[in-house]
């Protein structure tokens, strides 16, 4: 099985369009120790000639173009080896890249029936005709082989719930500290490789590493993690954002009930985190900050980067 993160960066990437924070400041002036970061996704296949997207940002196009292996080839005049998306939650990050998925390509799209619905209330996601890409609902807690066009990927993904929020512009402030947040908002993923039974983690967004989380993740040999912040009121500080991490619904890297910290005992083997804000110190190679993770066992995610299992 071969993971490709297509995108390291969390919503706006880093740099961002509209910002001028010293990660996105360093990233346009090319200080050494900085890279720059396409928005939230990655890549999986079990051959390596047909993938599923894990998420599908609104730099997908940029995305796909960066690596020979997901573009048409020589093959068809009209042909992508991208054959399914699965989404895990309904983020402008996550699913806006749809939209670059139209032109009458068969593929599948995977998500709860709660981000599905999102897909069908905006009718701008119609671009993506009903008989030509399939909506399949994912139930929380079942594995589920995964396919598109026609074709088998050799991979299965199991869905479940992960603490989250609601995505930002379906906010509903009357509805209390939830902000009206249902199962099937926020989700991880298991992947698996049908023929070979290894597997990985997959959960770009988390509110808190609660009982359950930490109860699946035990043992497990691979996971990409939610790197939105290292500190949970860091975009305040910096005054890029009235909100903290909690608000926003991402745990935080450091901090007594951060990542690292939940993460102590949980023995996984190799732990990744994807979904960075542009606002995180650990973006700067040479920050302490990227040494207190490095030091905890944690690996920065960058775009491009391959892991094979
Ligand atoms: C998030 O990860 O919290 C969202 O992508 C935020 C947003 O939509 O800007
Ligand atoms: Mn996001
Ligand atoms: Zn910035």
């Amino acid at each position: 099985m071969i993971i490709r993160v297509l995108g390291s960066g969390a919503g706006g990437g880093c740099p961002q369009w509209n910002c001028n924070c010293r990660n996105c400041a360093s990233v346009r002036s090319g200080k050494p120790g900085f890279v720059a970061r396409t928005q939230s996704s990655l890549a999986v296949s079990a051959n390596g000639a047909d993938w599923v997207l894990l998420n599908a940002s609104p730099d997908l196009r940029q995305q796909i173009e960066a690596a020979p292996v997901f573009t048409p080839g020589n093959g068809a005049l009209r042909a992508s080896p991208i054959k399914a998306v699965v989404l895990t939650n309904g983020d402008v990050d996550h699913i806006a890249g749809l939209i670059n998925l139209r032109e009458a390509q068969p593929f599948s799209v995977y998500a709860t029936p709660r981000v599905l619905d999102v897909i069908k209330s905006n009718s701008v996601f119609g671009i993506l005709a009903a008989g030509i890409v399939a909506r399949i609902p994912l139930e929380l807690g079942l594995s589920v082989p995964l396919a598109g066009a026609g074709t088998d990927l050799g991979l299965t993904i199991e869905a479940f719930d992960v603490p989250g929020k609601i995505a930002l512009y379906l906010e509903d402030a009357a509805a209390g500290p939830g902000f009206g947040t249902q199962p099937g908002d926020t989700i991880g993923l298991k992947i698996s490789d049908a023929a070979t039974g290894e597997s990985f983690f997959y959960v770009p967004g988390c509110a808190e590493v609660d009982p359950a989380l930490e109860r699946r993740l035990k043992g497990a040999s691979l996971i990409f993690f939610d790197g939105t912040l290292y500190a949970d009121d860091e975009m305040i500080h910096q005054g890029l954002l009235d909100k903290s991490g909690e608000r926003m619904g991402h745990v935080s890297i450091s901090g007594p009930r951060g990542s690292i910290s939940a993460f102590g005992d949980l023995e996984v083997g190799r732990k990744i985190y994807v979904h960075i804000n542009n606002s995180n110190p650990v973006l700067d190679a040479n920050s302490a900050e990227r040494r207190a993770v490095e030091a905890a066992g944690w690996e920065i995610g960058y775009d491009g980067m391959e892991v094979r299992l």
